[in-house]
């Protein structure tokens, strides 16, 4: 049986990844936050010194990867062996390489087969860039949150990384396999005009409406 997945997507820094967590934790669902994956897998290929844009290289880290994703606790631990991947996913050189390591079909077939096998495990929240328009497309329950550059650069500053969101935001929405985009059944939210609380009770809402079983006719 799958069950069910609320669909997160927007662009770098725009707040979904707290959004995402306060909805996770409302509704006892387990937190999946997608771009982490591409992020562990960034580092492993930064590890190994390969060229981030190679796809004969990311074909080999993938065949010989022993990488899980696994539920813990109502969220998802990232591993390469026994070595927790978390931690290295938030390095200014995973930042700087995450967005050309991403645009690799070979990653993404492979990540989004991941992905999708958590439904089979318990309720979702996913996060990411696709979710709504690839990962979990059949989703009744898309949502996108976007805020303008300056608001996003200033949330990053706040969070003290280095990180170039222009250039991210340029080569996620430009790449030919699964580019950020809005679904067409995306509800947009507005981060620089609603604090993650308000955004977060507004998506519960929704979501707790939808799944009201419809009222019997006696
Ligand atoms: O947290 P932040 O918004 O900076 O980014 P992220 O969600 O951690 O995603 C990092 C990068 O992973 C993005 O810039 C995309 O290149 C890639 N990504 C993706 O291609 N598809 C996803 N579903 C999630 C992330």
């Amino acid at each position: 049986m799958l069950h069910p997945v609320i669909c997160i997507d927007g662009p770098a820094a725009s707040g979904k990844s707290t959004v995402a967590r306060l909805v996770a934790r409302d509704l006892g669902f387990v937190y999946v936050d997608t771009g982490a994956m591409y992020r562990a897998f960034t580092f492993l290929t930064l590890e190994a010194g390969y060229d981030p844009t190679s796809r004969e290289r990311i074909r080999q880290l993938l065949a010989k990867v022993d990488f899980h994703a696994e539920i813990r606790n109502k969220e998802i631990a990232l591993r390469e062996g026994k070595r927790d991947l978390l931690p290295c996913t938030r390095l200014p050189e995973v930042n700087a390489a995450v967005s050309p390591v991403s645009a690799l079909p070979e990653l993404r077939e492979y990540l989004v087969n991941v992905q999708r096998k958590l439904r089979l495990a318990a309720p979702l929240v996913m996060e990411g860039r696709d979710i709504g328009t690839v990962v979990c497309s059949d989703s009744p329950y898309k949502f996108f949150i976007d805020a303008c550059p300056k608001v996003r650069a200033e949330r990053r500053h706040k969070q003290g990384e280095r990180d170039n969101l222009a250039a991210r935001d340029q080569l996620d929405s430009s790449r030919a396999a699964a580019p950020l985009l809005r679904a067409a059944d995306a509800i947009l939210l507005d981060s620089g005009a609603a604090d993650a609380r308000s955004l977060a009770d507004l998506i519960v809402s929704r979501v707790r409406a939808a799944r009201q079983p419809a009222p019997t006719v006696p």
